[in-house]
C-alpha cells in the first residue's frame, strides 16, 4: 500500500441477508484527485460510500483514511476525521434556511469548537458564496428548486471542512444547462480547496471528462479501474453497461 494514499480499501465484503453487495473490493486513492465511481444500478456504489462513512459495517476488510483505520468509528467521528458526503436522495433540512443548513455542517465538522456564532455565520456565508448560492442564504430550503437544494447539500458537506468529499449522484435530476456550472463547482472544490473527491454519477460522459481516475463496480465487484481512456477502451465495461441486449439502466 502506498504511504501517501488518502484512502485505502482492502478486501471489503458486505452482505445484506443473501445479497452480497460488495465482494473483495480493494483500491487506493491518491490525495488531490477526482475519482469517478461508475457502475450499473445496484452495483454497490452507494454501499461503498455507506461503508466508508460508517453507516454500514463491513463483513470483512479494512478501510484506512489518512493512515488511520476507520473500523468501529461512528459516522460522526468519521465526519470529524475529514470525510464529507452528500446523499443520493438528497437530505437537506427543509425547514431551515440555506445558511442554517450550512451551519449544521460547519458545527458538525472538524473544527467545531473554534467557531464562535458570528464567525460561523460569516464562514457559512462564504461557503454559500463559493457554490454560487450566496443570495439564497436566508431562503428556507423547502422554497428552493431541486438543483438549489442539492447544491445546498453540497455546501453543507463542504462546510464540515473535509479532506475528502464523497458525492453520490449530485447531478441527478439536473437539466442539461445546469450540468456545466455544477461540474465547475466540483472542479473548484479540488483545484481551489485541495479536497480529494470521490464522485458517483450516472452520466458517464461527465465522469469521463472530469475525473483523472475511474473505478467501475459491477455486481459488487471491481470490474475495472484506470484512466478515462483505459475505461472507455475496456470491453468488459462496455458489456456491463450495454450487454448484448442493448443499454441497461445506469445508476
Ligand atoms: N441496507 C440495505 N439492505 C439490504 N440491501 C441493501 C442495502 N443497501 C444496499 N443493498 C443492496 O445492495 C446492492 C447494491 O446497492 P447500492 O449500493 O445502492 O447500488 P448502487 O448505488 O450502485 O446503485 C443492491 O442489491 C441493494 O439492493
Ligand atoms: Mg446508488
Amino acid at each position: 500500500m502506498s504511504g501517501d494514499a488518502v484512502l485505502e480499501v482492502q478486501g471489503l465484503d458486505v452482505h445484506f441477508g443473501g445479497v452480497q453487495a460488495l465482494r473483495n473490493l480493494s483500491f487506493t486513492i491518491a490525495p488531490g484527485k477526482i475519482i469517478g465511481v461508475m457502475g450499473p444500478n445496484g452495483a454497490g456504489k452507494t454501499t461503498l460510500f455507506n461503508l466508508v462513512t460508517g453507516v454500514y459495517r463491513p463483513s470483512a476488510g479494512r478501510i484506512v483514511f489518512g493512515g488511520r483505520p476507520l473500523q468501529g468509528l461512528s459516522p460522526a467521528r468519521i465526519a470529524r476525521a475529514g470525510i464529507g458526503r452528500t446523499f443520493q436522495s438528497g437530505r437537506p433540512f427543509a425547514n431551515l434556511t440555506a445558511l442554517e443548513n450550512v451551519l449544521v455542517g460547519l458545527y458538525y465538522g472538524a473544527d467545531v469548537r473554534r467557531a464562535g456564532a458570528t464567525d460561523a455565520k460569516r464562514r457559512g456565508q462564504e461557503v454559500l458564496d463559493f457554490v454560487g448560492l450566496g443570495k439564497l442564504a436566508d431562503r428556507p430550503v423547502a422554497s428552493l428548486n431541486l438543483t438549489e437544494r442539492k447544491i445546498v447539500e453540497l455546501a453543507r458537506a463542504l462546510a464540515t471542512r473535509p479532506r475528502m468529499l464523497l458525492l453520490d449522484e449530485p447531478l441527478a435530476g439536473f437539466n442539461p444547462l445546469e450540468l456545466e456550472p455544477a461540474i465547475r463547482i466540483v472542479r473548484r472544490i479540488r483545484d481551489e480547496l485541495g479536497i480529494t473527491v470521490m464522485w458517483i454519477e450516472h452520466i458517464m460522459t461527465v465522469l469521463m471528462e472530469t475525473c483523472e481516475h475511474l473505478i467501475v463496480l459491477h455486481h459488487g465487484e471491481k470490474l475495472a479501474e484506470g484512466t478515462p481512456g483505459e475505461i472507455a477502451a475496456d470491453a468488459a465495461v462496455g458489456d456491463a453497461y450495454f450487454g448484448k441486449k442493448g443499454a441497461t439502466k445506469l445508476g
